[in-house]
């Protein structure tokens, strides 16, 4: 096992290596959040938490919010038509549980990771798509109510305009995701409130990526997301809260001033803003030594959250945290083409602090 150097005992589970132990630090990411009336959370992995102590251990001390990486996604819990399977969430419930720490559901509806058989439902046409959207609902919803209390209901509904990373053809402002195709631009209202009258106290989040840099594609994605959200509030759907997912980019420009009076139209519409998924990506050229390739990325994520809490967001989330189990270093299409491993989270994958974590700290305090 890997030395750690961050741990007090952390309560265990079933099958969760207990960690021996150094003191406690004195403060975490989670205890400067919450001393400044705020939250700090990072995005979760079971499978991680029951083989890995150290990782579970820095889990405990520093989240008081877990998003599950996938174990919430439709793919984890419903696999076959009318067979759930909670058991990957569930280990997270019961480890937040088990640490006094808050669990967000992520995701209800997206165009990613959900099963075939889905796919060929919503292929059969809107009504048997809006039959299969409620089941879900129903289904998940009414079984983790009483231990998840915010979702991010529909995510990445809204088309990437030309110039950004993987644009989308078309004028059309939404995605053309297979739930536009088999029920129209609708759907997202429709998502909403099938929610709604699943639950009327959950707080109802719509999620989004690639809103947050001053590129003019990030400007046309935002314009998109706001039209979108009045339309929705103009006709009276149920919607609480906007997840900014902020997958930071350094090799894009950040400009504080658009991002701040995006920040404000959100605000003016009565919705909570939150930082769902935080991590960066370094630019293609890296600086020389990793305490200057630490520093830059420190820099941009200080800069980017003293906007986004001045702005009135009172949560942030990163998605992982630490360089060790990153997407970053997984996920094919966004793997560095020099083979370096992007150091892009709060911890290094010895589990040590980075100045990312006092970038965080000190936006948190802000
Ligand atoms: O499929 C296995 C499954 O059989 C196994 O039981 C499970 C538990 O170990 O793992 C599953 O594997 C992978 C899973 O990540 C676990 O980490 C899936 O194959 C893989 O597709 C999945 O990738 C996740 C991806 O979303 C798709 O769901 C990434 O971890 C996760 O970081 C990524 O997160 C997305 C957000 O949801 C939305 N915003 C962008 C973000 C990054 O792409």
């Amino acid at each position: 096992m890997r030395r750690r150097h961050a741990l007090g005992l952390v309560a265990s589970l079933p099958g969760c290596a207990v960690a021996q132990t150094q003191p406690a630090p004195a403060e975490t990411l989670r205890s400067i959040a919450r001393a400044a009336g705020r939250g700090f959370g990072a995005a979760v992995r079971a499978d991680l938490l029951g083989s890995d102590a150290a990782y579970a251990a820095l889990f405990a001390a520093e989240a008081e919010l877990l998003t599950p990486e996938w174990e919430a996604k439709w793919v984890a819990l419903q696999p076959e038509e009318g067979r759930f399977d909670f058991s990957h969430l569930n280990a997270i419930i019961t480890f937040a549980q088990a640490n006094r720490q808050r669990v967000r559901g992520h995701a209800l509806l997206w165009q990613e990771a959900i099963p075939d058989w889905v796919k060929a439902a919503l292929a059969e046409g809107p009504d048997r798509a809006r039959g299969v959207m409620e089941a879900h609902f129903a289904g998940v919803l009414g079984t983790t109510r009483q231990h998840i209390r915010d979702w991010d209901v529909v995510n990445e509904p809204i088309a990437n305009p030309p110039g950004a990373d993987v644009p989308q053809a078309g004028d059309n402002p939404l995605r053309e995701t297979p739930w536009f195709k088999a029920l129209g631009p609708n759907y997202i209202e429709m998502a909403f409130r099938t929610a709604r009258a699943q639950d009327a106290t959950l707080r109802l989040t719509l999620n989004e990526y690639g809103i947050e840099e001053s590129t003019p594609d990030a400007e046309e994605k935002r314009r998109r997301l706001l039209a979108l959200l009045r339309r929705l509030l103009d006709k009276g759907c149920p919607l609480d809260a906007l997840g900014i997912q902020a997958h930071l980019q350094m090799r894009k420009p950040f400009d504080p001033a658009p991002f701040a009076r995006f920040l404000d139209q959100i605000r003016a519409m009565g919705l909570a803003i939150l930082i769902t998924e935080l991590d960066v990506r370094e630019p293609d050229t890296l600086a020389e030594g990793i305490p200057a390739r630490d520093a830059a990325v420190a820099e941009r994520v200080k800069q980017f959250l003293d906007v986004a809490v001045a702005g009135g967001c009172r949560t942030v989330i990163t998605w992982g945290l630490t360089d060790r189990n990153s997407w970053l270093g997984n996920e094919p299409g966004v793997l560095r083409r020099d083979g370096a491993t992007t150091r892009g989270l709060p911890f290094d994958e010895e589990l040590r602090r980075k100045p990312m974590w006092q970038a965080i700290a000190g936006a948190l305090r802000g």
